[in-house]
């Protein structure tokens, strides 16, 4: 049987949900919110892989960070990396059915291929923001298009590690816009 090559880390940091200004609604309490954020293939090498475009960080230490991130806002993530475009789409598509309020997505170099990967994003109907630590679009030619952007609500590129904590705080910032 094909080993899959696929991480799975539940850095999630569930705290209570934060304290709100006003009066919250009688009997509906806030269910804090719980981010998916997927890595698509070779991520994992993050940290040895040509660390002069990618950084230093490894993926752990990313989703390290988005962990405290998200408890700090009274959120929690759930992160997770596969070499596998069938895995990613799985998660995907089963996002919504495990209360996801939204979707961080680096697809690697699926996002230049995968028709597939923009397909689930529009099935799911989860805010998706599209990850990059480089800018792909300041690279080679072939890196230049984006298959997912349309799907996407948003795109963060070319901060490094810094892109996944980036478009955290936005995905938070636009789910308490539309609580
Ligand atoms: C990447 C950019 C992609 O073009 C590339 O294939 C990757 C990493 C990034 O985070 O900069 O694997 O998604």
């Amino acid at each position: 049987m094909a080993r899959r090559a696929s991480q799975h880390s539940e850095t999630s940091a569930q705290t209570a949900p934060r304290a709100r200004r006003g009066s919250p609604k009688k009997g509906r309490p806030r269910r804090p919110f719980s981010v998916l954020v997927l890595s698509g293939p070779n991520l994992q090498l993050l940290g040895a892989r040509e660390p002069e475009i990618y950084g230093k960080d490894t993926l752990a230490d990313i989703h390290a960070r988005l962990s405290a991130v998200a408890g700090e806002r009274g959120a929690s993530v759930d992160c997770r990396q596969s070499n596998h475009e069938g895995e990613l789409l799985d998660w995907l598509g089963a996002a919504p059915s495990q209360g996801f309020a939204g979707v961080l997505l680096n697809g690697g170099a699926f996002t230049h291929t995968s028709l597939a990967l923009y397909d689930a994003i529009r099935a799911i109907g989860l805010p998706v923001i599209e990850v990059h630590l480089s800018n792909p679009e300041a690279r080679e030619a072939y890196r230049k298009e984006s298959k997912l952007a349309a799907a996407c609500v948003g795109k963060v590129v070319g901060f490094g590690a810094n892109s996944y904590v980036l478009a955290l705080r936005g995905l938070l910032d636009r789910l308490d816009a539309k609580r």
